[in-house]
This record gives structure tokens, sequence and C-alpha cells, in this order.
């Protein structure tokens, strides 16, 4: 018999929802609110509201799109953390009602586990290049950087994170100290194609062992500029695209620096990225680029799966299907993962 499972993301500014048959994709919907732009961050409570107004829509796209019938659904899938509060909220409630009126289970996911999970995404005509286990995976989002041992779809350990900002959130406010709207990691990339990423030098950040630091970064670039717009006041404008280059090169190569080391230590040559950082163009090439001098097997996930999406949420559930790992009504979402 099918397996076709509904998946449900919510856990930021993203709601979306997707169909996943047999471990492929028929559908990935997502709806994305415009609203944050204005406010420099996503506005927990805006947030909540769009989910609210986004899911039927959206759920009921991602079906129509899969062209399967809705009682043929063998479970739902959704983000219980982490994430913000309101908004995992939407999804969680919307996914107990629907598997509670079709008479079928829930299945609860990991957000980060579920990063990880989208490089195994495709559609059934369109395999991709997916890793052996066990593999590392930086994983860089806008609320998380680790770097992870994967041995298997639902197994994973820590061995390193950052101790304070995610390298999403260095980008998104170091965008946002040159006046760009949020989120500012994608437009730092793409002015960052013009530019010379050696113009300008930041200090990088002396952390221990396997974790990161960036909020120092985010510090210094502002007095950076402070300091440069005393001069000229069109420092940031005159300046735009070497700036931009200039940040994402630090950035990428702290993120780069730790992973070699990370390789070294555990002898792991299988080397992946994943969330939604991972989309950036200067890590990939920073990425292939070491890959081809180490002899890296390297992996990234498809582009359209490296943000916030539906299916890698749904993809995570087949497995969790399999295993019959289902959660229960009375489960509540978690803002937070604890740390032991
Ligand atoms: O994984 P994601 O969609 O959501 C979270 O789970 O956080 O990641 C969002 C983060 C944001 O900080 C956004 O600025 C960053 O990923 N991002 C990028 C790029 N695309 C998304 N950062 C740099 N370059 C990009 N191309
Ligand atoms: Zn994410």
């Amino acid at each position: 018999m099918d397996i076709i499972i509904l998946g449900i993301e919510s856990s930021c500014d993203d709601t979306s929802a997707a169909i996943i048959k047999n471990g492929y994709v028929l559908s990935n919907k997502i709806a994305n609110q415009d609203i944050h732009k204005e406010y420099g961050g996503v506005v927990p409570e805006l947030a909540s509201r769009a989910h609210q107004q986004n899911i039927v829509p959206v759920v009921d796209s991602a079906i129509k799109q899969a062209g399967i019938d809705k009682s043929k659904i063998s479970a739902v899938a959704f983000t219980r953390g982490p994430g913000l509060m309101g908004a995992l909220l939407v999804g969680t409630s919307f996914a107990k009602g629907f598997a509670l009126a079709k008479k079928i289970p829930i299945i609860d996911v990991n957000h980060l586990h579920a990063h990880i999970l989208s490089l195994f995404l495709c559609e059934e005509n369109n395999s991709g290049k997916i890793p052996p286990f066990p593999f590392l995976c930086l994983l860089v989002s806008g609320g998380h950087t680790q770097i992870m041992i994967i041995t298997g779809y639902l197994d994973s350990k820590t061995i390193g994170k950052t101790i304070d900002d995610a390298a999403g959130e260095a980008f998104d406010k170091c965008a946002k100290v040159m006046g760009f709207p949020y989120p500012g990691g994608p437009l730092i990339d793409k002015y960052a194609d013009r530019g010379n990423k050696n113009k300008f030098i930041f200090s990088k950040p002396q952390i221990r062992d396997l974790d990161y630091s960036f909020s120092g970064l985010k510090t210094s670039f502002l007095y950076f500029l402070r300091d440069r717009i005393k001069e000229d006041k069109d420092f940031i404008e005159n300046n735009r695209s070497d700036l931009c280059a200039s940040i994402q090169h630090t950035i990428n190569s702290i993120l780069l620096d730790k992973l070699i080391r990370a390789s070294e230590q555990t002898g792991i040559v299988n080397i992946a990225i994943a969330g939604g950082v991972s989309s950036n163009s200067g890590l990939r090439n920073l990425l292939m680029k070491e890959g081809k001098k180490r002899k890296w097997n390297v992996f990234v996930p498809d582009l359209k799966y490296s943000t916030d999406n539906a299916a890698m949420i749904a993809l995570a559930g087949y497995y969790k299907f399999l295993n019959k790992e289902y959660a229960k009504q009375s489960d509540a979402p978690f803002a937070r993962i604890k740390t032991k």
C-alpha cells in the first residue's frame, strides 16, 4: 500500500504544506510572510496570525497539486519545535484536527532534524545525489548553527554549535545595519556576487573546539561602519557589493574552518550542509573548493528545499511512520530544544 504523508511546517515565518508519497515529493507549497520586512525581523504575533490565515489554503493547494484524494493520506507530520510558540501552535493544532477528523496518526518532527532530511528530498523522476551514512552535516539556519554526525535517517549527534548567534542571524543583523529589509541574508548573497571579498578584513572569533560564535562579528561590523560613515556618509552605498562580499566571506570561512576541523577529528569525508544559509552561493562555492582540495564527497540540498519547507517535515514523518513512531494528541509544541 502507498504511504502518503501530509507535512505541515509553521515554526517561523513560512506556512508550508507538502505531500510525500513513498518517500518522493508530490507537492511542496509555501506561503511567505512579507509583513515582517518592514520590522527588520520576524514579529511573533504577526507570524501566528498570518499562519492562521494561510494554513487552510496552503494545505488545500498542496493536496490539489499532488493530485491525491484526502482519504488516502496515511498520517500528518508537523513541526513540533524548535520555533516560535504561537507559530508552532497553529501548525500543531491544524495537524491534530486534521488527523482526528480522518482517524489517522500524527507524527511530531524536530525542525532541525527535518533540515538534515532535506538532503534526501527529491521527486520520483528526479533523484539527486544523496549522502551515505555516516556523514557530517553543518546545519546553518536563522536560529541554529551546529555540526552534526548523521548516522541514520533518524539518528544524529551534535559535536559543535554556536554559543550565541546563529550564522543566519549574523547575515540578517549585518544586513540590517546596512539598511536592508528582513531577511537580509539572500540580499547579501546577491550583492556579494559583484563584490571583492578581500576588500575589508574582519577578525574571526577564537572559540574552543567545534563551537562557533557570531555576536562579536556583528558588533565589530557595526562599529566599523559607524567609523567609516563619519568620514563618508554614503560609505555603505558606495561600497555595498564589497561590504557584502567581505562580510559574507568572513562568515563562510568561520563556518568552513570548524567543518574542516570536524572532518579531521572524525575522519569523516562525506560532508553536507543544510538549513537556510546553505543556499548561500558563497558558502556553496567555498565548500566545493575545500571539498575538492580535501577529497571530500560534498552534498547540498536542492535550493528549493534549503530554506523552511514542509517537504522535509513530511519526509522525516515518512521515516518515523515506517517505525510507527507516532505522537499523541496531548503532545505540546516546544520552542527550544532541551540541552542535556
Ligand atoms: O532554515 P531557514 O529557512 O529558517 C530557520 O529555520 O531559521 O533559514 C533562514 C535563514 C535566514 O537567516 C536567512 O537570512 C538565511 O537563512 N538565508 C540566507 C540565504 N538564504 C536564506 N543567508 C545567506 N545567503 C542566502 N542565500
Ligand atoms: Zn529552518
